[in-house]
Order: structure tokens, then sequence, then C-alpha cells
């Protein structure tokens, strides 16, 4: 098995999250946080439940702010170089609940500037899929009225004063060592990283404010907040909280992160209810038996069925997720038969995904800030 290596722009290998969480210097969700947040939103959601969003940064400070009266803003964001695909949309529809229940303020950060650095793409088509993605984002129904875009490039005026102050204070050597990097890499990515810190502390500039900002992501982009939270504090800031999620796991099973870069076995949110369905049957890593024999025989295993797995991103009801687990377990239900769940549950989601999709750049103006 490859050596792990989890960073921004590099993920490999068998993912341990218990390692993770203490190279990284992360806390674990645990009981009395949930209960905490259940206390204010009245439920918790499946996602904290199910370990998916499972650790995280000062979290408790943003919630004792939060019982003192103040509110905290959320800021998450995209790199435009690709499609969106079911991993994108799990972090941000818990990002959208989190908005929803808390009612507070999102920032949405489009970086255009970082994946025009990193991939072997031109700035047209960084644009074309910073569009596209925005699409996806409005699609999500976050409330117009409290979200705002930022998109590098174009926000550069009020951005690059803030970056500079931030880049600074971090050196060549600590960006090569927390991103792999060598002398090789072009300087613009070396630089980057000011510029995904910014939104961390912008609202407050322009707003006039000092309110607590919570980063909800996956885990990879750990390592940009990681370096910068020292930094936003030296400036004056507020450090901001992070709540990280796990990757959604390929449907292939393979090692490492969902991604649109294999978008033929990534289920994308443009997918039609047809390549759904063929994309899960055909791709969808199975635990169950050889034959429907040994099956009902042996039983299937919940734990690499892919099928099983992305269940808990979709059916929020826990009796029934524990009823199909069991079922599979024991070989009464087929691997077929899960999969077919999973994809009805899927197409639900992603029909009423495409209908907001349709008209979603007529809203760009009511989001970009
Ligand atoms: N760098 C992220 C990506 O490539 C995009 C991003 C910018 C982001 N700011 C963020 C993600 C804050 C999570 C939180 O997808």
């Amino acid at each position: 098995m490859e050596k792990m290596e989890v960073n921004p722009y590099d993920v490999k290998g068998d993912v341990n999250y218990e390692k993770l969480v203490s190279e990284f210097g992360l806390k674990k969700i645990n009981k009395k946080l949930l209960d905490r947040i259940e206390k204010i939103t009245g439920e918790v959601h499946p996602y904290l439940r199910r370990e998916i969003f499972f650790a995280h940064r000062d979290l408790e400070k943003v919630l004792d702010a939060y019982d003192k009266g103040e509110k905290f803003f959320l800021y998450t964001g995209a790199g435009p170089s690709g499609p969106i695909h079911l991993g994108h949309w799990s972090i941000w529809n818990f990002v959208k609940w989190l908005q929803d229940k808390f009612d507070v303020e999102l920032w949405f950060q489009f970086t255009d500037d970082e994946k025009f650095l990193y991939k072997d793409m031109t700035y047209e088509e960084i644009q074309e899929w910073t569009k596209d993605n925005m699409k996806d984002v409005v699609a999500m129904d976050f409330n117009p009225k409290k979200t705002h875009f930022l998109i590098d490039t174009k926000h550069a005026g009020i951005m690059y004063p803030e970056a500079i102050k931030v880049a600074k204070k971090i050196t060549f050597s600590t960006i090569k060592s927390a991103f792999g990097f060598t002398d090789s890499n072009n300087i613009g990515s070396i630089f980057y990283t000011a510029m995904q810190t910014v939104p961390c502390f912008l609202p407050n500039i322009l707003n006039n404010e000092n309110k607590y900002c919570l980063i909800p992501m996956a885990i990879d982009q750990d390592p940009h907040f990681r370096i910068s939270r020292d930094v936003i504090e030296k400036l004056g800031h507020k450090k901001p909280s992070i709540i990280h999620a796990k990757f959604m796991s390929p449907l292939t099973g393979a090692a490492g992160k969902s991604s649109s870069s294999d978008s033929d076995k990534a289920i994308l949110l443009t997918d039609d209810a047809k390549t759904v369905k063929k994309k899960i049957n055909r791709y969808a890593f199975s635990g169950g038996r050889d034959t429907v024999e040994e099956h009902r025989k042996k039983g299937g295993n919940v734990k690499v069925d892919v099928a099983c797995q992305w269940l808990k991103y979709f059916e929020h009801d826990d009796e029934k997720l524990t009823e199909i687990y069991d079922k599979y377990s024991k070989g009464e239900l087929l691997s077929g038969e899960v999969k077919a769940i999973l994809i009805d549950k899927i197409n639900a989601v992603l029909s009423e995904h495409q209908k907001r999709r349709q008209n979603a750049d007529k809203e760009f103006d009511k989001f970009i800030y």
C-alpha cells in the first residue's frame, strides 16, 4: 500500500484519520460538543452523528460566543477546475444546515487563481469552470441575502492588500514543508496560501466587525490554515475555527478521495438519472459475495461496500440505515438491491438540484460580493 499523504494538492494511500488528527494537532468532536450543538440547533445532523464531520479546531470558541449572543460567520470554498461531484455536495449540504440552523452569513471563495496556478489549464478554461461551479453553489439553495461569493481574481482589489500582510509572515520553507514543494514549483503557488487565508477575516474588515469565523471543509485543506491561523492572530484578527470532514470514498472503493478528474467514476451534480444508475451499477465497489447462493449464506461486508457506505450521506434515518446494514450482512439484501436504494436516493437529490441549477446564472448578481 502507498504511503499516506494528505495535503491540499495530494491525497494518497489509505487515509488513517486517527493518525491525521494527531499529526495535524486536531481534536475529535466528542459527545459533549454534539450535545452543545443539539441544544442550539434542536437536532444533530446525521453527518455529525456518523462522524463524517469528525474533528475540529477551536469549535468551542464559536459556540461559547454564540451562547453569548454573538454570531459567527461561515467560510468555505471551491477550486474551479472541473465539475462538482457528490463529495463537494456533501460538504456544502452540511454548510447549508449550519447556515440555516445558526442563521449566519456564509462567505464562499472561488479560487480561480489557485487552479490556474496549479493545473495545466488556461485562464479562460478556469473562468468557464468558475461560472459552472458557481451555478452549483447557487443551486445548493444557500440564503442569497446571507451568502457572499468572493472570486479571487475579481475581488483582488480588496483581497490583495490583506494577502500581502499574510504573505509577509510566512516563509518559503514553511510552505515547502507543508505542501511538499520543491524549487521547481511556480512562484504563484508559493504565495497562494495567503489568498486562501484572507476570507478568514476579510468580512470583519468589510463590515467593521470582529466575529468568529468557522470553516467547514474536507480535511485535506487543513495545512493552509494550520500555517495561517497564527499569522491571522498576529495581524490582530480572531483565529478561525475549523470543522473537518472525512473524504467521501471514491465509487470504485479505491484509496483516497472522490475526484472530478476521474469524472466517469464520480457522480457529478449534472449527471442525469440514467447516468447515475449506470455508474453505480457498473463501478460501485461491492462487498457482496461472488454468487447469490454464497451471499445468502455468508452475507455481505458493509464496511467495504461503497453503496452501503454512501448511504450514510443520503439515508438520514438511523433505523432504516441500520436495517439495511443488518440485512445486507445477513445476506437478506443483495448488492444490487442496496445499489438500487442508493440510486433512488441520489437521483431524488440531484433532480431537485438540477431544477435549481437551470437558471442559476441569473442569480449570480445576488451572491457575488
Ligand atoms: N482550495 C480549495 C479547493 O481547491 C478551495 C477553498 C478555498 C476552500 N477556500 C476554502 C475549501 C475554504 C474549504 C475551505 O477546493
